[in-house]
């Protein structure tokens, strides 16, 4: 189809990132999807690749053989993953992992596309933030820390990339029903041996209750390919339940002793009579 626009999307195998590509299929956008676990090849026009986004050689040949198909009007970056722990039991190799799959994963695939968006004049990039690019979650250190980064990098990026005629958008989802337990693993040293075990056991149930109760994926990749579809995107776009959106306007204008009562209730209850 001719003045078809095309979109490249990472860690688009599951969760939102699947969501978010079938509703830009659906909205009449090519889609150019990567992840590690596709099979490559096509169908009814959405295209998957196979993209490790730890791997610069893998980011190479997925932009190679993407561009082989189309170039990229837009970018959406949703590969993801988490690990929940302590911040003491957390082992260094278990933040490596998160902040090279999720922080350093979207630098490099921005650094590999970014020469095609300027060459050809402009792009619209979205990366996949969260609530917790904007607040701490007990247990969630390595993740949370992964997502103020990208906020952090993507002001700079925002104002870099003006001049090219290209536009950056951070999505901050609260919790939606649709992420795998896969990408979720505990990390090895929390056990019941843990002085933290009573506390992480309650925040984990709470972070598990939330999710498996959460928004609808398709109402996010509804939004996000309607934005997407506009002359010019919104810089921050919060997609979250009422409540948490409370939480991060309450965030921001309470003290952080207020914000830390609010929160240690809400995930860490204790038993009474310990
Ligand atoms: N679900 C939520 O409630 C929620 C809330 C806030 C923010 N988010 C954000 O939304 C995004 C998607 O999360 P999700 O929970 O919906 O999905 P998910 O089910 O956790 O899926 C994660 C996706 O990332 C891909 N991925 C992981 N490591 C990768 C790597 N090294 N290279 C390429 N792809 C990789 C996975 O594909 P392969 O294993 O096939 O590579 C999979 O497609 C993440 O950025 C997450 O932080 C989600």
């Amino acid at each position: 189809m001719s003045g078809q626009k095309t979109v490249w999307v990472t860690g688009a195998s599951s969760g939102l990132g699947l969501h978010t590509a079938m509703e830009l299929q659906k909205d009449g956008w090519r889609v150019i999807a990567g992840a590690r676990s596709f099979e490559e090849g096509e169908t009814d026009g959405m295209y998957r690749l196979k993209l490790d986004v730890t791997d610069e050689e893998s980011i190479r040949r997925f932009c190679e053989k993407a561009a082989e198909i189309a170039p990229p009007d837009a970018l959406v970056q949703c590969a993801g993953m988490l690990v929940l722990g302590s911040c003491e039991e957390t082992g260094t190799e278990e933040f490596r992992r998160v902040i090279d799959t999720n922080y350093l994963g979207m630098v490099r695939v921005n650094r590999a596309v970014l020469p095609i968006m300027r060459a050809q004049g402009g792009g619209k990039i979205v990366m996949f933030s969260s609530i917790n690019g904007l607040l701490g979650i007990p247990f969630q250190s390595a993740y949370t820390a992964s997502k103020h980064a990208i906020e952090g990098y993507a002001e700079c990026l925002m104002l870099e990339l003006r001049d090219f005629g290209i536009q950056v958008m951070l999505v901050e989802p609260g919790d939606h029903r649709s992420g795998s337990d896969k990408y979720r693993p505990h990390a090895a040293a929390m056990n019941e041996a843990s002085p933290y075990a009573e506390a992480y056991q309650s925040a984990t149930a709470q972070i598990h209750h939330d999710e498996t109760n959460g928004s609808d994926p398709n109402i996010l990749g509804d939004k996000i390919a309607r934005i997407l579809d506009r002359k010019h995107i919104p810089f921050r776009k919060r997609i979250a339940s009422a409540d948490q959106h409370l939480a991060v306007y309450v965030h921001r204008f309470l003290g952080a002793r207020i914000n830390a009562a609010i929160l240690r209730t809400y995930y860490i209850r204790r038993k009474k009579n310990t």
